[in-house]
């Protein structure tokens, strides 16, 4: 099936049946001090002022060159923004903010166990740091421009210098989510063609200290299975000097960071002028076959949307500490906690653990100790803090002026408990929609300008304009309360450039739907396809209902039903298998996987367990299905097509409709006794 069909599974129709609910004002002492006041901005980003509109956002960078031409669409849809421009996204982020900031803290980092207290790295520290891992990158690890290096690192403030050293360097970060499996990141080592693999020897994790070097034993061999070899792993130490891990080190290959950085001291690395289009990173993000897709992101577009955005949108000033709580092993910590916030010289946090570990308090004292006031998290936290500690956040000294969601549709009444308890009916919501692919924000209010309303992400932002198709590519009314796909109308600079290594893929993934002519070098003809469900309101405010291909969003986190499924099927006793989105009241969506065996094998515990520890072997712990139900047979249509909706209604208990054109009818429910039990 092509990525960009629609399947039965649309989560559409259960959403639409949500009321409008009522706005939500921002208080006067907020417009007074906000970024963006002035209501002319949706005028200038109008799409009559498109591409243009974007050079006010390309100003708040320093470029070494000028660009000269805004937007290039000579590529269609491969865009190149700012084009002639020259710049550096590790300068923008630190080196411009010596000469005012050096003493300002760039970095707060928590450390999960409490005994440890906290860091704060100030600008001038990060130069330091960033200057001396680059140079060891360069000279040690032999990396050099236009080379991509696999990060797979947990939340300890390694991270970003790794990140800036490399973008100071020109070399092309993919940093892999840190509670992925050795399996998974080697997948992505592979697809990236990364020869250095840098990776840390543990973290905490709900008060465990947990050994991750062990993961990159695992990614390297089986990257090199598959043909990638990994010359280099270098291991951050969680404590400098000690080593955390059980797994030993490999002779020649493994290398403690912290050793070789001894040969590094005082080591400065004058920036790459890069080109604006030159790759910074690459995401990994789940698609709907097996094989993640390498989003591509690009140096001043990119750097100039989520500077913009994070000003705009976030409402970041000199004077805030600004606490994401989002890995950075994720799109939303890249834009929002490093590259956005950095490179308007936030003060930004950054917390290893779990926000709830030890006790249900934790992230408010975080808030109270640091002085916290603006707040960036995903419903799938909000409503796990909403369960464990609804009396919490009352009992700290803390006062948001600014709250943020992201990640997953937050239902209303999670939104006004967010809204009343921990934003204490003072600070003002957005509700940001976006994507990997997308850089950052396509929708959300503009926090001083337009008011707030619970479960709607509210309108494009300026100079991003969505459009909801229907299924045959009509659009769509304004105010129609019907659900469609959801697309942008035009590029914008944040926008990824391509999926690495595969155009195809990107264009027939994200354009080809409802592309007007495939050789068109004019952007009109080449809507963007989010691949959500949306509905727009009267007043033009968009409330997003989920993806239509299949990917489960768990706790925010995105995964393939096919992914999940391929893991599964590495079990050799398993024939076939289905994945379902359960709903789940803290993580939003659960996986329920559904397994047929091959013919002469039995059912069993044992065996269900084998198939959960795969999953979690194959692709992390993230994707471990709620349950897994070992069936007979997978009620199939005619054709052998396996009826996922049937199996995610028996999952859900809700009605599986009319079964009778199965080619197997009864088997339903034999299913339904089986899971409804
Ligand atoms: C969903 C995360 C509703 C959506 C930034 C999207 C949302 C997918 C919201 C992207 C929101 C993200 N309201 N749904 N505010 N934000 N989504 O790539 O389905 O991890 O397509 O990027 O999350 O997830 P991704």
């Amino acid at each position: 099936m092509a990525e960009n069909e629609v399947v039965e599974t649309s989560e559409a129709q259960i959403a639409v049946h949500w009321k409008e609910e009522a706005y939500y004002y921002p208080s006067t002492e907020f417009i007074a001090q906000a970024n963006m006041t002035d209501k002319s901005i949706y005028e200038r980003m109008s799409l009559d002022n498109f591409p243009n509109c974007f050079k006010e956002y390309a100003d708040l960078l320093d470029w070494y060159e000028y660009w000269d031409e805004i937007l290039d669409t000579s590529d269609a849809p491969c865009y190149k923004w700012f084009k002639g421009g020259k710049i550096n996204a590790s300068y923008n982020c630190i080196d411009r903010h010596l000469a005012k900031n050096k003493n300002k803290t760039a970095i707060h980092f928590v450390p999960e166990p409490l005994q440890e207290g906290y860091a704060h790295i100030t600008y001038q520290e990060l130069y330091v740091r960033v200057n001396e891992f680059a140079a060891l990158l360069r000279d040690f690890a032999g990396l050099k421009r236009g080379d991509c290096v696999t990060l797979h690192m947990p939340m300890i403030p390694e991270l970003p210098i790794t990140m800036l050293a490399c973008a100071r360097l020109g070399v092309i970060h993919s940093q892999v989510f840190g509670g992925f499996s050795g399996t998974a990141c080697a997948d992505r080592i592979v697809d990236s063609g990364s020869r250095i693999l840098i990776t840390a020897d543990a973290y905490y994790r709900s008060g465990t200290l947990l050994d991750h070097k062990q993961n990159a034993d695992v990614a390297v061999e089986h990257a090199t299975k598959d043909g990638q070899v990994v010359d280099k792993v270098l291991v951050w130490q969680r404590y400098p000097g000690k080593y955390s891990a059980k797994t030993p080190m490999v002779d020649g290959r493994d290398f403690f960071v912290n050793d070789v950085l001894k040969d590094y001291y005082g080591a400065r690395v004058e920036p790459e002028k890069m080109n604006s289009e030159d790759p910074l990173f690459l995401m990994y993000t789940s698609g709907t076959t097996g094989k993640p897709k390498g989003c591509q992101h690009g140096t001043g577009g990119y750097l100039a949307y989520v500077t913009g955005t994070s000003k705009y949108v976030q409402d970041i000033q000199p004077e805030d500490v600004y606490w994401c709580m989002a890995d950075i092993g994720w799109i939303t910590g890249h834009s929002y906690i490093v590259y956005g916030p950095l490179a308007n010289c936030a003060s930004t946090v950054m917390y290893e653990g779990v926000p709830t570990y030890p006790d249900p308090g934790r992230s408010w004292r975080i808030a109270q100790d640091l002085d916290v006031n603006i707040f960036h998290t995903a419903p799938t936290a909000i409503r796990a803090l909403r369960k464990l500690g609804p009396d919490e956040p009352a009992k700290y000294n803390y006062h948001f002026k600014h709250m943020t969601t992201v990640g997953e549709p937050i239902e209303p009444e999670v939104w006004k408990w967010y809204h009343k308890e921990v934003g204490k009916g003072e600070a003002i919501i957005v509700d940001t929609w976006w994507q990997t692919e997308t850089g950052g924000f396509l929708c959300s209010t503009l926090p001083a300008i337009t008011p707030m309303k619970p479960g709607s992400a509210g309108p494009g932002m300026p100079g991003i304009h969505p459009i909801i198709y229907d299924d045959v590519g009509d659009v769509l009314p304004q105010g129609a309360g019907k659900a469609g796909n959801i697309c942008i109308q035009n590029p914008w600079p944040g926008m990824f450039m391509t999926i690495w290594g595969d155009r195809d893929r990107f264009v027939d993934t994200y354009f080809t739907r409802y592309c007007k002519d495939p050789n068109s070098k004019d952007w009109r003809d080449w809507p963007y396809l989010t691949g959500d469900a949306a509905v727009e309101a009267q007043d033009g405010y968009f409330r997003i209902l989920g993806r239509i291909d299949d990917v489960i969003n768990v706790s925010g986190h995105r995964l393939g039903t096919k992914e999940i499924e391929s893991a599964a099927l590495v079990v050799p006793e398993v024939a076939e298998a289905a994945v379902v989105p359960v709903v789940h009241d803290i993580k939003g969506k659960e996986p329920d996987l559904y397994i047929a065996l091959k013919p002469g094998f039995e059912a069993s515990e044992e065996l269900a367990k084998t198939i959960n520890d795969t999953i979690c072997e194959e692709i992390g712990k993230i994707a471990k299905p709620r349950k897994v139900w070992i069936v007979k047979d997978m009620p199939k249509t005619r054709s052998g097509k396996i009826m996922r909706r049937v199996l995610g209604a028996i999952s859900n208990k809700t009605d599986v409709g009319n079964v009778m054109t199965l080619a197997n009818p009864e088997i339903v429910e034999e299913i339904k006794q089986m899971v409804q039990r």
